[in-house]
């Protein structure tokens, strides 16, 4: 392993990151319904933590002697999420959601198995603060999902 396996697996990171936030922070201006408010709100907060986070990685991977792409595309071809383009009702936005947010936890792991394997603690460090929000988000996303719809 080298430098430039975490440098690539930091990248992963950052392309699913910014996938994520993009869908959420669309969810958070299409979703409709009762719980409109709540939703609406639970959204603002879970983008917004991962913006200030795409900041966080992406200068991670400057730290550590590589480049970020310089537009969405570039940043996010190397995603393991998918993006979405039809608008799903809200307790599907939820379950789409809570889904991506355990899902990103896996390229998380992998970045940070890399990071140990390469005596990066930093990185390590930077992964385990991202699993630990994810999960979160997870949790909350999970709790709020309508069982009777
Ligand atoms: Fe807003």
């Amino acid at each position: 392993m080298t430098q430039s396996d975490i440098q690539k697996e930091l990248k992963i990171v950052l392309a699913d990151t910014f996938v994520l936030y993009f869908k959420t922070h669309a969810f958070h201006w299409n979703v409709t319904g009762p719980r409109f408010r709540s939703l609406h709100g639970m959204f603002e907060e879970q983008y917004t933590e991962m913006w200030k986070a795409t900041d966080e990685i992406a200068e991670r991977i400057r730290t550590i002697g590589a480049f970020t792409g310089n537009n969405p595309s570039d940043i996010m071809k190397d995603a393991t999420l998918d993006h979405v383009s039809q608008t799903p009702d809200a307790n599907e936005m939820i379950k789409m959601l809570a889904n991506d947010n355990r899902e990103i936890v896996k390229s998380l792991k992998k970045a940070a198995e890399v990071a140990v394997e390469n005596d990066d603690a930093a990185t390590e460090d930077l992964m385990i603060e991202r699993m630990q929000a994810h999960e979160e988000a997870a949790w909350m996303l999970e709790s709020s999902i309508d069982k009777a719809a």
